[in-house]
């Protein structure tokens, strides 16, 4: 069985990575290394089992069937996942999310590949109006990063329809875990490095999420793709997060415990009146989980667990994040 992983270089990618190297498969990187680490996908390569493609999937060209042809399932999980500089950036969002999903669907298409396993966002659903919110209410998207995710959800959905993909749409709530280098906790963390006395809060601090460690992310992907080849279903959305949530300011609290400090001042800066961190940022993220759950598919750690866990494994790496680059 052959694979391709497009952004496996990435922090959830290289997970992939090495779960589908464990199964035997033969797996392709497809990855510009923008944001992915050689380092991250190292003991892949090194076994022989895996190779990676430096390659922008933006452009598209004639390598595209080549790169496709024999391939069993593509895991589509190449993007900008900075949901704050959409704001300000709209562009690279419609550019590094939507023209690389057309891209890669088009790489499908034409390398007949059958199978496709896109990684979505919570962020499509916007400010749900019922929380924990189902796959099944509507999506109102609040940033151009949502849109550009709900948008390649539909491109997924109309391949799957003509072309035969069978597609697993998965919609993730914030994922945490080793190898991670961008979200909330490395902010913390990389501010209270600079100045351990002061730490600047975006948003009110109330903004409540649910976190998922990148371990039961996979497991949870397994049991969903395992379920829809055996069902034979053609097309499927889950959702995939934790059953419980934390706020930022507990957050904070965790990271500044883990690092062994005391008297940090914490200022909070809203960027809308009801407490946002930024123009665009979803205050209260809480994902029904219970489709994937009734497949057997239970969160290991709660949210507070799995950032502790990222944040220990940050502590200890943080200042080694570069040094595994190329
Ligand atoms: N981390 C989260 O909490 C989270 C939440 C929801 C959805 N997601 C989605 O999961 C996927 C992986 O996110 P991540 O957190 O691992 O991010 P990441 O930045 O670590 O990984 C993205 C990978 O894609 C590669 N890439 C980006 N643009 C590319 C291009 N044009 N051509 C080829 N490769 C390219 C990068 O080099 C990187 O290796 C993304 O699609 C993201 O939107 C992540």
């Amino acid at each position: 069985m052959k694979a391709i992983v497009t952004g496996g270089a990435g922090f959830i990618g290289s997970h992939v990575v090495e779960s589908l190297v464990n199964e035997g498969y033969e797996v392709l990187v497809v990855d510009n290394l923008s944001s992915g680490r050689l380092g991250n996908i190292k003991p892949a390569l090194e076994s022989g089992k895996a190779k990676l493609l430096v390659k922008d999937l933006k452009v598209f060209d004639e390598g595209f069937k080549s790169v496709f042809r024999d391939v069993d399932v593509v895991y589509h999980f190449a993007a900008n996942p900075e949901v704050r500089i959409s704001t300000t950036e709209p562009r690279i969002h419609f550019e590094e999310n939507v023209v690389v999903t057309f891209n890669v669907l088009e790489g499908c298409r034409i390398g007949d590949v059958k199978e496709l396993v896109f990684a979505s966002s919570s962020t499509v659903y916007g400010d749900a109006d019922v929380l924990p919110t189902p796959e099944d209410h509507p999506t109102k998207p609040i940033s151009i990063y949502g849109v550009s995710k709900l948008m390649s959800e539909n491109l997924v959905a109309t391949y799957s329809t003509v072309y035969g993909v069978r597609s697993l749409i998965l919609r993730f709530a914030n994922i945490v875990g080793p190898r991670q280098t961008h979200g909330v906790v490395i902010d913390f963390i990389e501010k209270l490095k600079s100045n351990s006395e002061r730490l600047e809060i975006l948003g009110d601090g109330t903004q409540r999420k649910s976190y998922l460690h990148v371990k039961d992310l996979i497991t949870g992907m397994d049991k969903a793709l395992r379920h829809i080849r055996n069902a034979g279903r053609y097309y499927e959305v889950y959702n995939i997060g934790n059953v419980d949530w934390v706020s930022v300011k507990e957050i904070a609290d965790l990271v500044v415990e883990e690092m062994r400090l005391d008297k940090v001042t914490y200022v909070y800066t809203p960027a809308t009146p009801d407490g946002r961190g930024w123009v665009g940022d979803v205050k209260f993220m809480l994902l029904d989980v219970r489709k994937l759950m009734s497949l057997g598919w239970h969160p290991t750690l709660t949210s507070r667990e799995a950032l502790r866990e990222a944040i220990r494994w940050l502590l200890g790496g943080t200042l080694n994040i570069h040094a595994d680059a190329l």
